[in-house]
């Protein structure tokens, strides 16, 4: 697997041009992706600015004197180049197995293009299948959550890291959600973030521009039509 996400998050770079402002995702496929980022950029003198989705990204970048900047400097970015957890055939993800869906899907939503680099475990026939879904909520009575969320035909469990519950960088918890297969994802997307308290969820539907998956010692891409 890891030749796989190094392939894919190398394939990505390519699509890589002098002057972009480009996304950069959270996840050990994006850091490949960076690595080979940080290599045009010294190699090819290209002015890059990296839009960093989590804290562990801008560490990764800084180390490799990639410029950083924000959203609130770059309100439009040219190209993302992140992970998934999963993705189905309709090129919909399940993302946030590292914590960072907020900040993921806030540039992913103000990007002109957004590539998503996976290796060929993630690729499943219905979202749901093999992978819990994400929900990031605010730190307040988690309990009440997960039982409104339950309602929605699902088992719950509170993310944590090592014995305490886990905090994103928002400062906020994430509960994991095992659905078995979701059959309607813009629906349920739509419920969870209906329940006060969640602040976001795992589902980026009609998000991904292009996937890049790595299989064996290639890569095999698809396009949204
Ligand atoms: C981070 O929150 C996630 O959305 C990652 O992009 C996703 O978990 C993929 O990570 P890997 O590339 O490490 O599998």
């Amino acid at each position: 697997m890891l030749v796989e996400k190094r392939n894919a998050g190398r394939e990505a770079v390519k699509h890589v041009e002098d002057g972009m402002v480009v996304g950069l995702g959270t996840g050990s496929t994006t850091k490949h992706a960076i690595d080979a980022l940080a290599e045009r950029i010294r190699k090819e003198k290209l002015d890059i600015v990296g839009i960093p989705t989590s804290e562990c990204t801008e560490e990764e970048a800084n180390d490799l004197n990639i410029p950083l900047g924000t959203l609130e400097e770059h309100e439009v970015i040219d190209l993302t180049i992140d992970g998934a957890d999963e993705v189905d055939p309709n090129m919909n993800l399940i993302k946030g197995g590292g914590g960072a869906l907020l900040r993921e899907k806030l540039v992913a939503f103000n990007s002109k293009k957004v590539i998503i680099v996976v290796d060929s475990s993630k690729i499943v026939d219905r979202l749901g299948e093999k992978f819990e879904l994400p929900v990031e909520i605010v730190p307040y009575w988690p309990n009440a959550t997960m039982r409104m969320l339950e309602g929605l035909k699902c088992s719950t469990n509170m993310r944590m890291q090592h014995s305490s519950l886990f905090k994103t960088d928002n400062h906020n918890y994430i509960i994991d959600c095992r659905f078995e297969g979701i059959d309607e994802p813009g629906k349920l997307s739509s419920k969870i973030n209906n329940i006060p308290t969640v602040v976001e969820n795992g589902l980026f539907l009609n998000v991904a521009d292009q996937i890049i998956i790595g299989k064996k010692n290639e890569v095999e891409e698809w396009v949204r039509g």
